[in-house]
C-alpha cells in the first residue's frame, strides 16, 4: 500500500481530478461548484477521521490496518488539509460567482468559527514537517495538535449535526463522527489508567 508523501501525492491528485471532473460535467456552473463543496467536505471528513483516530485505534485494536493508519497519520492529516484547501477554493469561487446564494448558505458566525478551524488546519499542516515540528518543540506540538484536532472535530460535528434533520444521508456520517470521539476518549482513559498503575507505589 502507498505510504508517506507518496500517499499525499496520490490522494491530492485523485481529489483534484474528482473536483475538475465534477466542475466540467456541470459546465463549470454553480451546481458544479456546490457539488465540489459537498464532495470535498466528505473527502475531508474521511481523511480527518482516519488521522484523528489513528493512534487511538492502533492502541485499542492493533493489527496491520491500524498500524498502517498510525504510520501514515501525518500523511492522512496533510491530505485532509489539501482536501479542505479545495473546499476553501471552491467556496471562494461560489462567493464570487453567486454572492447572493453564498450568503444564503453561509452566516457570518459560520465564517468566524469555520475560519478559526482553517487557522488550526494551516498551523497543523505547517508543523507536519520534521523541521517545523522540531522548531515548535514536542510539548507545544502536542498541545497544538490536541486542541486543533478537537476544534476541527467540533466543526464537523456541528456542520453534520445541523444537516441531520434535513436528510437521513447524514445519520451514518453523524454516527461516524460520534464513534471517532468515543474511540479517542476510551484510548485516553485506558492510557490514564495504565499511567496511574505504573506510578502506583
Ligand atoms: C469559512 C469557512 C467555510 C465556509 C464558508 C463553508 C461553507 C459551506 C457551504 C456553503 C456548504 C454547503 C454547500 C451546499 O450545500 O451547496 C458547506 C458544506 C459543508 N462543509 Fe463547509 N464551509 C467552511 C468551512 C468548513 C469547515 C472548517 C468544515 C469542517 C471542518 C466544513 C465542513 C462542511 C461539511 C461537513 C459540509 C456538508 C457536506 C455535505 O453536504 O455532505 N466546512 N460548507
Amino acid at each position: 500500500m502507498t505510504d508517506g508523501w507518496r500517499l499525499v501525492g496520490v490522494l491530492s491528485l485523485l481529489m483534484a481530478a474528482m473536483s475538475l471532473y465534477f466542475l466540467a460535467s456541470h459546465a463549470w456552473d454553480v451546481e458544479g461548484i456546490r457539488l465540489v463543496i459537498r464532495a470535498t467536505a466528505r473527502t475531508s471528513l474521511v481523511l480527518f477521521l482516519l488521522a484523528f483516530t489513528a493512534s487511538a485505534l492502533a492502541q485499542l485494536a492493533p493489527n496491520a490496518a491500524t498500524r498502517w493508519q498510525r504510520r501514515n497519520r501525518r500523511d492522512l492529516g496533510v491530505s485532509f488539509a489539501v482536501s479542505h484547501g479545495i473546499h476553501l477554493a471552491v467556496l471562494i469561487a461560489l462567493a464570487r460567482v453567486d454572492p447572493e446564494l453564498f450568503w444564503k448558505l453561509t452566516k457570518i458566525a459560520n465564517i468566524v468559527l469555520a475560519g478559526t478551524a482553517y487557522l488550526f488546519i494551516a498551523a497543523m499542516a505547517a508543523t507536519s514537517f520534521d523541521r517545523t515540528a522540531a522548531w515548535l518543540g514536542a510539548r507545544k506540538w502536542r498541545l497544538l495538535h490536541l486542541i486543533g484536532g478537537w476544534y476541527i472535530w467540533i466543526s464537523f460535528a456541528t456542520a453534520i449535526g445541523k444537516r441531520v434533520p434535513l436528510s437521513s444521508f447524514y445519520w451514518p456520517l453523524a454516527a461516524l463522527v460520534l464513534v471517532a470521539a468515543i474511540v479517542r476518549l476510551i484510548a485516553m482513559y485506558q492510557r490514564g489508567r495504565r499511567t496511574a498503575a505504573l506510578s502506583a507505589p
